[in-house]
């Protein structure tokens, strides 16, 4: 924590849809009168049917209940797109930066996004999806992943994203997990000068599809992969024979909009549902007020559709509001470091939200490489996914943004649906590091970790719960409501518990300090020790593993793995080779581990319960302070592992 705080300036608090005033103001008026406050904010979306009712919530434990805006309907496709045809259709709705600078962007305006989800809506049709049906999207970062997701949402299927950076396995477990009538792929994604086989991933994860699921592809590339007759069609050959006229469905406020799978403390990811009217009336408003987005912006959010960021602030937020949306395919690295800024130079871009690890990872490459750019456009920066690390912030404070643009440091999650807490750039004084303040209608409590009982006052500490509803809420996990209840509303009751701990400082300001279950971020992506732990121990020589997060200089958090072997294994460089590309082929790339470390023993209470904690200490090099060891069945083993840690690798 540092003490310095940067104000907005006169000139940017004057042009800003909300200063310190307005959201004092608005702030206490949505605490006050919830039901006064979201009825006024559900009009920014277009309803085919008005609703009547607000909100009706019970966080009571064993029926717990989310619904808001229960009795209106609309159709999330005709808000991000036909309402805005009367006045914007020769606008850009979508800026799409490919992978190689040498490949040309294209500008896809609000009739043409039209036109092409209508069209990949009626391929839906013609390949017998409809309303209420599930449909994964295992694709690049293309525009056609926009057109899919909102595709579904016109004709009432339920979309499921799988980042394309997931193994065939993890694609399986998702098709099967929502029984999904069709998958939609590409050919190869293009990433960083080298092509991912995105079918051929398909292909081999539809070896373990249960049920019968079809599949449509997208030409990307025009790589060379094999059709499966019947099951597999082209998308451009399907739509050839389709309207490009599709009414959109109307939809209940609460019909669910999408699926997306993610990571908890225990157990194999959870599907997070999402549905239709608070979701978006969620997304429209922080995305307009998070980033003080202003008709005309060029807005680019750099995540993956297969995040919740981008469904929230790549598609869903941006195209509601009728705004600008930058939709790039490459890394941050790719042809150099300077590849996001001139991106940001090339297309103007005027507000640009990223993660810290992005921020980390370029900050070590030098200034040239942001120096050499023109961000002279930039109005709002933003971050999200991990906490930033004050270096890191004053560095795009200052290089990037010139030592004049406010940067909204983002705290939500993909249950959340959108922004829980932020600074609004033209009302609040930054500090470097800090979430700062809650969003509209978000009321952040600090609760004892142990008695529940709440933390009053400023300068605490503690996990921190969200006391009430709000609309962007995710309303179950699919197929399981009572995992739902148990995950977020069991050990603290009457409470949204987030898995988070925060401070609140003397200002009565928040920080987040990271997670406090055994849920790590790595690199901004959520990943369960639990998944990486099972999928070690699948490997025929692992007979037991645990799997803690260390400190990483970029990616935040690092994957730390203890393997105990079978009997009569040895453990060499090559088999830590071996469990290293194991790990990635059984989750994907991105649960790759980034130490391993031989474990004789784990240190486990006499109830056979591994006591992480020591293990976490001993990954961050910290065992002269590892607490007391005295309940643990066999103490010696810490010795062992103290020792042991010099094979890591
Ligand atoms: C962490 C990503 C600190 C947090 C939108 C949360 C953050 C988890 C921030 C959710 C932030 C996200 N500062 N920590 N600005 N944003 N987190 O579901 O631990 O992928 O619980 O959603 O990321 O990750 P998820």
């Amino acid at each position: 924590m540092t003490d310095k705080t940067y104000s907005p300036s006169d000139d940017f608090t004057a042009g800003a849809h909300i200063d310190a005033a307005k959201y004092d103001e608005m702030y206490a008026a949505s605490i006050k009168d919830p039901d006064a406050f979201w009825a006024e904010q559900g009009k920014r979306i277009d309803w085919i049917k008005p609703y009547t009712k607000v909100k009706n919530v019970s966080y009571d434990f064993g029926n717990v209940s989310i619904k808001w805006f229960e009795d209106g309907e609309l159709n999330i496709a005709a808000n991000c797109i036909d309402r805005h045809l009367e006045a914007r259709s020769d606008q850009t709705a979508i800026i799409w930066e490919p992978d190689s600078p040498d490949e040309p962007a294209k500008h896809i305006t609000y009739k043409e996004l039209h036109e092409n989800t209508c069209k990949m809506a009626n391929a839906y049709k013609a390949l017998g999806v409809g309303k209420g049906d599930r449909v994964v999207l295992y694709m690049p970062m293309i525009p056609e992943a926009a057109y899919a997701m909102l595709a579904c949402a016109r004709i009432g299927a339920i979309h499921s994203i799988v980042f394309a950076g997931f193994s065939p396995d993890a694609l399986a477990a998702r098709v099967n997990g929502s029984e999904a009538k069709l998958v939609i792929t590409a050919d190869e994604a293009p990433r960083g000068g080298r092509n991912t086989a995105l079918k051929v991933n398909a292909d081999k994860a539809f070896k373990n599809v249960t049920h019968d699921c079809k599949m449509l592809v997208v030409q990307r590339t025009g790589g060379d992969v094999a059709m499966e007759d019947g099951r597999d069609h082209w998308l451009h050959e399907v739509q050839a024979n389709v309207s490009a006229d599709c009414p959109p469905e109307p939809m209940n406020a609460e019909d669910p909009l999408f699926i997306l799978y993610t990571s908890g403390s225990t157990g194999a990811p959870k599907g997070v549902v999402h549905t239709t009217g608070g979701y978006i009336v969620y997304a429209a408003m922080t995305h307009e007020l998070t980033f003080d987005y202003h008709e005309g912006d060029i807005y680019w959010c750099t995540a993956d559709v297969g995040w919740v960021t981008g469904h929230s602030y790549i598609v869903y937020g941006p195209l509601a509001n009728g705004a600008t949306t930058l939709m790039f395919e490459g890394v941050p690295t790719y042809p150099d470091a300077s590849r996001f800024w001139q991106v940001c130079e090339k297309h103007k871009v005027n507000q640009f939200y990223t993660a810290p690890t992005a921020i980390r990872a370029l900050m070590g490459q030098g200034d040239d490489y942001v120096n050499k750019c023109d961000l002279s456009d930039l109005k709002v920066l933003g971050t999200v996914g991990e906490p930033i690390n004050p270096e890191a912030w004053e560095w795009y404070h200052n290089i990037v943004g010139g030592g004049t643009v406010p940067i909204v440091d983002t705290w939500w999650q993909t249950e959340t649906g959108g922004h829980l807490m932020t600074p609004l750039p033209g009302a609040h004084a930054l500090k470097p590091g800090s979430a700062m303040k809650p969003f509209f209608g978000i009321e952040p409590v600090v609760l004892e970790p142990t008695t529940g009982a709440e933390i009053d006052g400023n300068d605490v500490e503690g996990v921190l719960c969200i006391r009430d509803s709000w609309p962007g809420q995710m309303r179950t996990v699919w197929g399981d409501h009572e995992r739902f209840e148990k995950t977020y509303f069991s050990d603290y009751k009457g409470y949204y518990f987030t898995g988070d701990g925060c401070k609140r400082d003397a200002d009565g300001d928040y920080w987040i300090t990271g997670r406090v279950d055994d849920v790590i971020n790595v690199s901004g992506h959520r990943m369960g020790t639990a998944e990486v732990e099972s999928a070690l121990v699948a490997h025929p020589k692992v007979s037991e593993s645990a799997v803690v997060g260390y400190p990483h200089e970029i990616k935040g958090q690092g994957i730390y793995c203890y393997v105990t072997l079978m009997g009569g294994e040895e453990y060499t460089d090559e088999l830590k080779v071996e469990l290293r590309n194991w790990v990635r082929q059984e989750i994907g790339p991105i649960a790759s581990p980034d130490l391993i470390q031989w474990a004789p023993g784990l240190p486990k209470t006499r109830s056979g319960k591994i006591m992480r904690r020591i293990l976490r200490k001993i990954a961050e090099n910290d065992y002269g302070a590892l607490g007391d060891t005295s309940t643990l069945a066999d103490p010696s083993v810490v010795d062992d592992l103290i020792e042991n840690r010099m094979n890591r690798g």
